[in-house]
């Protein structure tokens, strides 16, 4: 069934991107169009997307409380689908990221920024304005969007909503002075609204109000009705469990393709998965690490609590003792950036350390890489251990969340029944990764085997198009 669906994201990639919401929010809408869904993106027009997109045009005005806003229509660069963009320069036109200044701090006008940006969806949702296209769901993602839900809900005939939860730390907490200055029904202001220990939660609006919610792993979906990782809302999500369920992302196959990718040096399959050493000795070479024939253990990501960094740091000089050599990008905390800077001095030619955001290294890191470390405290799916297992980079994951789902511990029973396709560790002592690693070198020095595993890693399917189904799936139930 043909079906129009607007898509919500404060991130959308190649425009703008910090994190994975911006990669699904430039895949899933594309898998879904190629399953003849009829999907739209909305995101705000920040000076980075516009320079990004090529042509727009204005589509619509409307005259909000806060002033003019203009829709302007344009594609997402490398596909027909379209994206509408919500321009309004007094709060989306500033150099720096869509959440913060260039200092790091959040943007103070954080919570209008956001509430003009769902007030304009809202707008669009209930076909108050002289855009044709009119749709039959709203999909939204994080808390960025979840001011929809809750104001489609005081609406007579508002379209069904669907709430996609890609990280519960980040629930989008202002005081309750906002909740006034932004003139939100009263209504709304109660412990089964947006309320949240006397703070307004734009994330409770999509939690408490979404017709279906969802988040991106099976396991996550879980984990966040306990108290470990629900960060008090786990009351609320357990009672909303019957509309809550999980469904793991995709990777973008175009973009993440051994084959293919012109990022890297030598391209390779799992027909000839030993050229991907050409690739880990240019990495070694460009990186100042010394040629040896040890494992090569990546990572890359955002160095932060949630991604396991201090177990890592933690955990290094015993790491050390083991014949391995470790090669990091990332940026975030300033002290974590610092020591892994230390490690990379007191380890050379053993210890690689980039910080900083850099797409193209990242994908030099996963072909040359033979190992993936992603010790992430949780995890709601993670991308990277699905670019490593592609690439044939076996991945050294905590039991969490996406982590959980998409990796499969090396044992005797499942080399032998080819499930195999990583190493997967519960604890959080530095001693769980060392042991794990330890665990890890063993096959990688048994050739065949190693090789069974890349291949069985590069086998599975990751591609949107099977997640792109379950939403469909789930679209269904609501329309
Ligand atoms: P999260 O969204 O929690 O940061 P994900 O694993 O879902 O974690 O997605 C992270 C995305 O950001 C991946 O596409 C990853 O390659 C990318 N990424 C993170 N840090 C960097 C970096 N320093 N350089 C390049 N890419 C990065
Ligand atoms: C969040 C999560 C990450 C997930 C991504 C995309 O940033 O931290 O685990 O992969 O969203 O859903």
């Amino acid at each position: 069934m043909l079906r129009k669906v607007l898509f919500a994201s404060s991130e959308v990639f190649p425009l703008v991107k910090t994190g994975g919401l911006a990669d699904v929010a430039g895949s899933l809408p594309r898998a879904l169009c190629a399953l003849r869904q009829d999907v739209r993106i909305i995101l705000p027009a920040y000076p980075e997307v516009i320079d990004n997109m090529g042509p727009t045009r204005c589509m619509a005005r409307l005259d909000m409380p806060q002033g003019k806003v203009r829709i302007l229509m344009g594609d997402l660069p490398g596909s027909s689908v379209k994206v509408w963009l919500v321009d309004f320069p007094a709060l989306f036109t500033r150099a720096g990221n869509p959440y913060m200044g260039p200092d790091g701090q959040p943007w103070s006008d954080n919570a209008a920024r956001f509430d003009l940006f769902c007030r304009v969806i809202v707008e669009i949702a209930m076909r108050r304005t002289s855009l044709k296209w009119k749709p039959d769901i709203i999909h939204c993602n994080d808390w960025q969007t979840g001011l929809v839900p809750a104001l489609l809900s005081l609406e007579e005939q508002a379209p069904p909503t669907v709430f996609t939860i890609h990280n519960m730390a980040y629930q989008g907490l202002f005081p309750h002075a906002n909740f006034v200055e932004l003139d939100l029904p009263d209504s709304l202001w109660s412990h089964d609204g947006l309320e949240f220990h006397g703070q307004l939660s734009f994330i409770k609006g999509g939690l408490v109000y979404a017709d279906k919610i969802t988040t991106v792993s099976p396991t996550y979906a879980k984990e966040i009705q306990t108290q470990e990782f629900g960060y008090g809302l786990e009351g609320l999500l357990q009672h909303r469990s019957a509309s809550l369920s999980g469904i793991v992302n995709g990777i973008d196959t175009d973009v993440w393709n051994t084959e293919t990718d012109p990022l890297i040096l030598e391209p390779y399959s799992v027909r000839n998965v030993e050229y991907k050493q050409l690739n880990k000795k240019a990495l070694q070479q460009s990186s100042a690490l010394r040629k040896d024939d040890v494992a090569l253990a990546g990572f890359i990501g955002r160095l932060v609590y949630q991604k396991g960094i201090d177990i890592i740091l933690e955990a290094i000089d015993d790491i050390m003792q083991l014949p391995i050599q470790l090669i990091f990008l990332g940026s975030g905390e300033e002290d974590y950036q610092q020591a892994l800077l230390r490690f990379a001095k007191k380890y050379p030619g053993r210890i690689a350390v980039t910080i900083g955001y850099n797409e193209a290294f990242a994908h030099r890191i996963e072909a040359g890489s033979d190992l993936f470390l992603m010790p992430s405290r949780f995890e709601p799916c993670g991308l990277n251990q699905m670019y490593s297992l592609h690439y044939g980079t076996l991945p050294v994951v905590r039991k969490v969340g996406g982590l959980a789902d998409t990796v499969v511990n090396t044992d005797a029973d499942t080399l032998a029944n080819g499930e195999a396709n990583g190493f997967v560790f519960s604890g959080d002592r530095p001693s769980d990764l060392v042991q794990t690693l330890g665990h890890a070198l063993k096959y990688y020095n048994e050739d065949l085997v190693w090789k069974k595993l890349q291949i069985t890693a590069m086998w599975r399917d990751f591609s949107w198009d099977h997640s792109a189904r379950e939403y469909i799936q789930l679209y269904d139930q609501l329309h």
